[in-house]
């Protein structure tokens, strides 16, 4: 049986894949979380490393025959390591979510408060929504962005982990497009005897190149996802820059207090996984290769410099940007802010018909909205996708100009099909996968 066979017999899969490619080129793509992987990524996602069981780590494996995956593993790790100034890295993973989950079974027990960015200001479901384990299984606490300003206040975060002390405090977001004070938090966390773990899943790829506060100064552990502005295979990783002895008095069978890192490593394996992704890891290890170069660095400022510019282009247009503004390569906009007919606009009505142009965005709530989740007061945008494409700023101005005026023209459908065809014709210029 021949990967050939497999192709030509299973048309339905392949065709559809085939759809969904065209999909991704002939449109604006401008969710947040997504970006455009290289072909090596892709090819190492998709090699044989994925018939390979490999449970536990290199060198320490259930397995035989894991001589040449745990080559693989350690190169990644020593590749995110370099990247991210880390000391101790678990690159297994299998996403953001999972990488989470692992950190809280190495740090809590069932009952212990957390505190979190509330996920209606733009926090992560993983933070301790009440639908999410890290919601069920723990005590959630939240602190939110000011209603005036749209920032984050550290004071308020400090008077909130006084009163309800936390174990675990969290901070990152799925929609914050202000850089972190990991400093302040920490300071806080120590006050209260509580371990910091920043959550960087959205902007990582921008701090790996030096362009937003280290984390990794600062907080305990580190989480983030492989996939967003890192531009990697989808998966998850937890870092340390310094490990240390667990606070919980957890000793090994010598009774020794047992590191931290030791902790995480059971937390993922067997806490909450089998057996590793070889093929996803050994596609981490090939983006984060691609990270380490010069090249990714222009890529993060080019990602910084659209998204500024992107915020621009909305401003101008009397749209509301949460922060009135981004350091990072997203924004959140409320669509409130739009008088006229697009006083009707929700983040629902934004999303299905930016679709019908080929613009796709994802609906989101705003801090302090007034609708569900499903309808949403906002749209969330980001740059990481587009700049992989190679928009450059001028680029990002007229991605505003199709979206004010699908926006504004919500119910035509002549100048939405209008809009559409533009876009196709303009994304030919920037083929994504050649050939
Ligand atoms: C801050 C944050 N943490 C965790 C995750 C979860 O990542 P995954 O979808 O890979 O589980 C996301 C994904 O959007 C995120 O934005």
């Amino acid at each position: 049986m021949t990967t050939d066979t497999i192709t030509t017999r299973d048309t339905q899969i392949f065709d559809l894949i085939a759809k969904e490619q065209h999909r991704q080129e002939s449109g604006i793509e401008l969710i947040a979380s997504e970006n455009f992987v290289s072909p090596a990524v892709m090819e190492a996602a998709g090699s044989v490393l994925t018939n390979k069981y490999a449970e536990g780590l290199p060198g320490k494996r259930y397995y035989g025959g894991c001589e040449v995956v745990d080559q693989i593993e350690q190169l990644a790790i020593d590749r995110a390591k370099e990247l991210f100034g880390a000391t101790w890295v678990n690159v297994q993973p299998h996403s953001g979510a999972n990488a989470n989950t692992a950190v809280f079974l190495a740090c809590l027990k069932p009952g212990d408060t957390i505190l979190g960015f509330d996920l209606s200001h733009g926090g992560h479901l993983t933070h301790g929504s009440p639908v999410n384990i890290s919601g069920k299984y723990f005590r959630p606490t939240f602190y939110g962005v000011e209603r005036e300003t749209g920032v984050i206040n550290y004071d308020v975060v400090e008077e909130t982990a006084k009163r309800e002390r936390p174990k675990l405090l969290i901070c990152g977001a799925s929609a914050y497009s202000r850089d972190w004070d990991y400093a302040r938090l920490r300071d806080i966390a120590d006050s209260i005897g509580a371990l910091l773990l920043a959550d960087v899943s959205h902007p990582a790829g921008l701090i790996a190149k030096g362009l937003l506060n280290d984390p990794l100064a600062h907080a305990h552990i580190v989480t983030t996802t492989t996939h967003k502005t890192l531009r990697g295979s989808r998966g998850g990783i937890i870092m340390m820059r310094n490990d240390f002895e667990n606070p919980f008095g957890i000793k090994t069978q010598k009774g020794e207090t047992r590191l931290m890192s030791s902790l995480l490593d059971s937390g993922v394996f067997p806490g909450t996984q089998g057996g590793p992704l070889e093929h996803i890891i050994a596609a981490k290890a090939v983006g984060f290769g691609e990270a380490l170069t010069d090249d990714f660095y222009d890529y993060a400022v080019q990602v910084k410099a659209n998204a500024q510019a992107m915020a621009t282009a909305f401003l101008n247009r009397g749209y509301k940007i949460i922060s009135d503004g981004t350091d990072n390569h997203l924004m959140l906009i409320d669509l409130r802010s739009k008088g006229g007919t697009a006083s009707r606009l929700t983040g629902k009505l934004a999303e299905n018909t930016l679709i019908k142009a080929d613009i796709t965005i994802n609906k989101n709530m705003v801090p302090f909205d007034d609708k569900s989740p499903m309808v949403t007061s906002g749209m969330r945008v980001g740059t990481a996708a587009m700049t992989t494409r190679g928009l450059k700023e001028s680029d990002m101005e007229q991605i505003a100009v199709y979206i004010d005026k699908v926006l504004m023209n919500h119910d035509n459908e002549t100048v939405l099909l209008s809009v559409k065809e533009e876009i196709n014709e303009w994304m030919k210029a920037f083929p994504l996968y050649k050939g």
